[in-house]
């Protein structure tokens, strides 16, 4: 039999169960998320190049070098045994806050002994908190916060963050943000070890609230986005992103600072719809923002207005769960069909959470998802929430290979297992 060559540096072998979250279906897979039994994954140069069956991998793995070199060659193959783990693709959580100093625990006590979170912010505590800290904190000192953040969420299985600025507010420390997030980007990027990479995905938010020096005089704030930040930042960050709600940015604020985002070459995001129906849905769509999140308060018509114009709606339950306010029904948007992303909104004050299985519970406990909608929330459709579902966020030939060592023996478990961490490593070639 004449097996064709594969070219491979890193092969997985003894994978329990692999649920690749395909959209395709994968030959030998079985299910809505197209799980292989008994899996293997063939890599070369960071790039999945095959995966199956582990006894179909037989025929190209070659052991014994007195053997004719047909297959796959072993001289310098790294060979990995997953010990019949569970392996899923890396969790994707498209949405979150890494950057800031400090903690609001006092304001969280607060406001479960009655004050809202609208009323701290029209107060100029919230944001503006983490604001204060932020400012004051040095390039280290943020970035000393930050490390343990995500090693905490790599921990928990995600392979790839977005992080959102907006708590520096200034050119100064809005770029010093910036500048961290590439720094970690790169030292994760190339650490030697595939158990301890990551990628960081950067967002600017200037428009996440105006700052106290600017508070009789938004429009100038404004222009300070528009006009100097957005300029600058072309390049650090590939996301723009505002807060549209009555308590920061109006409608016409945020389409006009998302306009010249979109002409700088930005990719869009918004905060919408969180508080209040804000028309934040709406301008996503007129936009083309890659997505809309939060969504709480929008309306049927705006999500069918995403949905024509392919806006990935993120549901963010750790806000829910943290603010005590109604979950929003994941059922509504699937119904729609929309795609629906989850993700942390990792904060510290509406979510301070870096554990994406919780947000898979949560989904599915509060909002009416099943495991595959979960699943496909946290992987695939968070992937197309940062617009990069060509190369991460499902388990297919020619993607990168970022993926989550569950420990577990059936992948059924996520969800159901709760409160717990249930990932053993994540994998990141
Ligand atoms: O996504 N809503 C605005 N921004 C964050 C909260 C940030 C904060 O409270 O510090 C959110 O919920
Ligand atoms: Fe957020």
């Amino acid at each position: 039999m004449n097996t064709p060559t594969i070219q491979a540096d890193t092969v997985i072998r003894n994978i329990g169960q692999l649920v690749t979250v395909a959209r395709q279906p994968v030959a030998g897979a079985r299910g809505t998320l197209q799980v292989i039994d008994h899996a293997a994954i063939a890599i070369h140069d960071g790039l999945i190049v095959w995966i199956g069956p582990d006894d179909e991998l037989a025929p190209y793995f070659v052991h014994d070098e007195t053997k004719p070199a047909h297959g796959l060659s072993t001289d310098s193959i790294l060979l990995v045994d997953a010990q019949g783990a569970v392996v899923t693709p890396g969790l994707v959580d498209s949405h979150t806050h890494l950057v800031f100093a400090g903690d609001r625990a006092e304001e969280f006590h607060q406001r479960h002994a009655g004050v809202s979170y609208a009323q701290l912010l029209a107060e100029g505590r919230g944001i503006l908190t983490t604001m204060r800290a932020t400012r004051a904190a040095s390039k280290e000192e943020l970035l000393a916060q930050a490390e343990p953040r995500l090693d905490r969420m790599r921990r928990h299985g995600t392979t790839t963050v977005e992080a959102k600025t907006g708590y520096g507010l200034e050119s100064k420390s809005e770029e010093t943000c910036l500048q961290i997030l590439k720094e970690l980007n790169r030292f994760l990027d190339e650490n030697p070890y595939p158990q301890n990479r990551m990628h960081v995905v950067p967002t600017f938010l200037g428009a996440h609230s105006v700052p106290p020096e600017y508070r009789e005089q938004r429009e100038r704030y404004v222009d300070l986005i528009v006009e100097e930040m957005l300029p600058a930042f072309v390049g650090l960050a590939r996301f723009c992103d505002v807060f549209c709600e009555q308590e920061a940015f109006t409608l016409e604020e945020c389409r006009r600072i998302l306009t010249r985002a979109k002409e700088l070459g930005y990719q869009l995001k918004l905060h919408a719809d969180q508080l209040t129906a804000s028309g934040g849905a709406r301008l996503a769509a007129e936009l083309g923002a890659t997505s809309a999140d939060h969504l709480d308060h929008a309306s049927d018509d705006d999500l069918v207005a995403m949905r024509e114009a392919g806006v990935v709606a993120t549901l963010l339950p750790g806000c829910s769960y943290t603010l005590r306010t109604p979950y929003p029904s994941a059922r509504r948007f699937l119904d729609l069909g929309l795609d629906v992303a989850l993700a942390t909104d990792f904060n510290p004050g509406t979510s301070y959470c870096e554990n994406m299985q919780m947000m898979i519970g949560l989904a599915m406990s509060a909002m009416g998802m099943s495991l595959e909608e979960a699943l496909t929330a946290a992987t695939i459709n968070g992937a197309r929430a940062l617009a990069l579902q060509d190369q991460i966020g499902s388990i297919e030939v020619g993607k990168r290979c970022e993926l989550a060592f569950w420990s577990i023996h059936d992948y059924r478990e996520i969800g159901y297992h709760f409160g717990v961490n249930l990932v053993q490593s994540v994998f990141v070639a």
